[in-house]
């Protein structure tokens, strides 16, 4: 095929597959033309997926928008009358089309290097795992704008997102889920979470998955059922009520909660231990019940009379005993920091994957508890249950 239909056609192939990341025409035909090159990438307007070209004038810029049936055919003309060079920007690949003065087109490709390879101090360009194509759920759950754009208030939830999905991806490359996996999300809140990793797993991984949301608030169940339901993720739904009460039908192979308020992580993760999950995620959130149940040794008190410091303890010795339980319990557990405490404070994470169980934890755990004088442990207490 001719360089100019062959470039059209790998045009036509990225903006009907969502794989386009951008393109722009450079090189203007004429020296008296006013515009100097284009920049064109894929929005959503009104729930239609679009291009959206920006055209670079000397000192201004327009905006035109063309539905996908029509771009093709404007990017054409375009090349026919006033641009000499043309570039396509698809996830994978780069196509570099250049036409001369009389009219002869070459066009070469070359691959992308993932972009998440590059060193970090360029971590500003890196590859997030959902930025490629517009998601329309990210609009319904108010964190882009209509046209798909992340909207600037939704920046921090959304980069949490994108680091949570990154997390989970490294997790599974090393814990592949089965097919048909059924993961539960707790305390699932507005979904931001959850929609984006049913998302990702469906979507982009092309898993079959069956995904439940348990949250406390039916407002916020109805709202999310309404946009899985309106955005056809079939396979996700969200329950109204307590983790406590919850009962998961057919099991669960992906326990998640993600800053699940005080003892609901608790629930949560012995949900997910009783329930024999393969792979356990949490993320806690506020560390009331071990901070009241707990009487620090003498020693310490000089430095946890200061209110801050009392509170990190209690979060140390919350978290430190989830972890041990769960290797009692049989599971092999990471504690880390997932996202900088610019993007949140509650930024420790627990992840355990089904393995061996630690023949120490027991005994680590009853002398933790009388050091610090704790009576119980809400885990604990659901465990003996
Ligand atoms: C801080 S939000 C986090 C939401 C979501 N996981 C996220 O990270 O964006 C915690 C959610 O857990 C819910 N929650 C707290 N205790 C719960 C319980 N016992 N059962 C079900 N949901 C609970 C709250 O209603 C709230 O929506």
């Amino acid at each position: 095929m001719e360089a100019i239909p062959a470039f059209l056609a790998k045009v036509t192939a990225a903006l009907t597959q969502g794989t386009l990341s951008k393109i722009t025409l450079s090189k203007p035909r004429s020296r008296s033309t006013e515009w100097r090159n284009l920049y064109g990438r894929l929005v959503l307007i009104k729930g239609e997926q679009q291009l959206s070209c920006t055209l670079k004038y000397t000192t201004r810029d327009e905006t035109r928008n063309f539905s996908l049936a029509a771009a093709p055919a404007q990017i054409e003309q375009w090349l026919t009358t006033d641009f000499y060079n043309a570039d396509l920007f698809t996830e994978t690949e780069q196509y570099m089309l250049q036409i001369n003065k009389k009219g002869k087109a070459l066009l070469r490709q070359q691959d992308i290097t993932p972009r998440a390879a590059l060193p970090l101090e360029h971590d500003h360009v890196k590859q997030r795992p959902l930025t490629a194509r517009p998601r329309p759920y990210l609009t319904a759950l108010g964190i882009a704008g209509q046209d798909g754009q992340i909207l600037k208030q939704g920046q921090r939830k959304y980069r949490q997102i994108n680091k949570y999905i990154e997390l989970i991806e490294h997790l599974l490359q090393e814990h592949p889920l089965l097919a048909n996996a059924r993961i539960v999300d707790m305390g699932s809140g507005k979904g931001y979470l959850t929609f984006a990793l049913y998302d990702y797993l469906v979507n982009e991984k092309q898993l079959a998955v069956k995904m439940t949301g348990v949250e406390l608030r039916p407002e916020l169940v109805e709202a999310c059922n309404h946009i899985a339901q309106t955005h056809h993720f079939d396979q996700l739904e969200f329950h109204a009520g307590d983790i406590h009460q919850y009962q998961p039908a057919g099991g669960i192979d992906m326990l998640i909660a993600l800053h699940a308020c005080d003892t609901a992580t608790d629930e949560a993760l012995a949900k997910g231990i009783r329930a024999g999950a393969d792979i356990i995620v949490v993320a806690p959130c506020c560390h009331k019940q071990v901070r009241k149940a707990m009487q620090p040794p003498a020693d310490l008190q000089p430095i946890l009379r200061y209110g801050i410091l009392l509170e990190r303890q209690a979060e140390l010795l919350t978290d430190g005993l989830r972890a041990l339980l769960l290797e009692a319990q049989g599971y092999r557990t990471k504690v880390f920091e997932f996202i900088g405490t610019e993007h949140t404070p509650k930024n420790v994470m627990i992840t355990a994957v089904k393995g061996t169980t630690n023949p120490q934890a027991a005994t680590e755990i009853a002398q933790l508890k009388q050091t610090f004088g704790l009576n119980r442990h809400h885990l604990e207490d659901l465990l003996a249950e």
